[in-house]
């Protein structure tokens, strides 16, 4: 249990507790194990569906190297095949793979990305397809993103650069995501992230926008705008300040990680770039006091930004907009739909200025 979840939910949790088909009930292990026994594939609630072991072994030829499709925190993303009859369906299979010491953290991590992500459902968040957990082995399958992270495509790692008008729907497609979990709809609470950043904003065959990675996810019931935590978890360069040195999560903590993430749309930089000296390695730190300023703004744009692709004054909006989402008070951050809102006008004056060219995409 993720350091003991806020009373409202508790006690909505320890009321229903006997209660396995209620949505809110953690289920341990071993009741995962038990319907693990059962037919595949088995259906779940919310579509998460459950997979044994082998039929993580099969989807990717034996997590062959040429389904190796990246790594992170928790371990080897692979592409995988799901075959039932004639049906085929492709996805991402995320394994775990943790050193002894991390294992417990990782099954906290696994439960609450079950848990939490099998009841949410909007188009900018990752579709959870099931998981796997047989034995010791713990696997979560995804949608296939085909279009990978957003980070990798900034850094020219995908197959294309990214234009600007691009760059404003990726921005607003991760805004709306961030919005539905900050609205609570679905759930009943607010949820925070708590690891936005931009390789955990995956995108489609259409660049559609989807966040991933709810693992740290923490919920936050009306009322309660501020939690505790004994630990500050998420990633550095994406840390809010106020959370870092006080332990205070807020929504806000979520809205700081999105400015970072809109300036490296507008930087095309890394969040932090370990190869600049020590002072220089933070990207908000090295671009924060420029940003409302025009002349010194057009030296910080990616410079692989196609000239023709933007007008200046949408430019400028969407730095004005940055620079108040990773303000060090979390009271004078916008909320992340005034962020959607704000992004809504900057597309519209965007496309206007282009004379309504709809987005292109530039392939290198
Ligand atoms: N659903 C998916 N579809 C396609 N590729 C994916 C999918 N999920 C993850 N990947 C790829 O696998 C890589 C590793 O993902 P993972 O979430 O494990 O690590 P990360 O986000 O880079 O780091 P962290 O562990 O800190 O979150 C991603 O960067 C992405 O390129
Ligand atoms: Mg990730």
């Amino acid at each position: 249990m993720p350091f003991g979840l806020i009373s409202a939910w508790n006690k909505r949790r320890r009321s229903k507790s006997h209660d396995h088909s209620d949505p809110w009930v953690y289920k341990p292990a071993e009741y995962w194990q038990l319907e693990d026994q059962t037919p595949r594939p088995t259906k779940r609630r919310h579509g998460s569906s459950v997979f044994t072991f082998r039929e993580m072994e099969e989807a990717t030829r034996s997590f062959s190297d040429e389904n190796f499709l990246g790594k992170g925190g928790f371990g080897r993303v692979y592409r995988g095949i799901l075959r039932s009859g004639e049906a085929s369906q492709i996805v991402a299979i995320k394994k775990m793979e943790l050193p002894a010491f991390k294992e417990a953290e990782g099954e906290r991590e696994f439960r609450v990305e079950v848990d939490i992500l099998s009841r949410l459902d909007h188009p900018n968040l990752v579709s959870l397809i099931g998981y796997c957990a047989d034995g010791k082995d713990r696997f979560l399958v995804y949608e296939y993103m085909k279009n990978g992270n957003l980070q990798d495509c900034l850094n020219g790692i995908g197959e294309a650069k990214m234009d600007w008008p691009l760059r404003l729907k990726v921005a607003l497609g991760a805004a709306k995501g961030l919005a539905y979990l900050h609205s609570g709809s679905d759930v009943g609470i607010p949820i925070v992230h708590r690891d936005f950043k931009s390789t955990n904003i995956l995108l489609d065959t259409n660049f559609e926008a989807k966040i991933s990675d709810f693992g740290l996810a923490k919920l936050m019931p009306e009322g309660q705008e501020t939690y505790v935590t004994a630990r500050v978890l998420g990633t550095f360069g994406y840390f809010d300040p106020e959370y870092t040195s006080t332990g205070k999560l807020t929504l806000q903590s979520d809205v700081y990680a999105f400015g970072v993430v809109l300036l490296e749309l507008l930087t095309g930089r890394r969040a932090v770039d370990m190869s600049q000296g020590p002072y220089d390695q933070n990207l908000v730190l090295q671009v924060r006091h420029i940003l409302n300023d025009r002349k010194k703004l057009r030296k910080v744009l990616d410079p692989e930004l196609g000239r023709s692709t933007y007008i200046m004054e949408s430019i400028a909006m969407f730095a004005n907009l940055a620079s108040r989402c990773v303000r060090t008070e979390s009271s004078e951050r916008p909320s992340v739909e005034e962020c959607v809102k704000e992004l809504q006008l900057i597309i519209y004056t965007s496309s206007k200025g282009l004379g309504g060219r709809t987005r292109t995409f530039r392939k290198v």
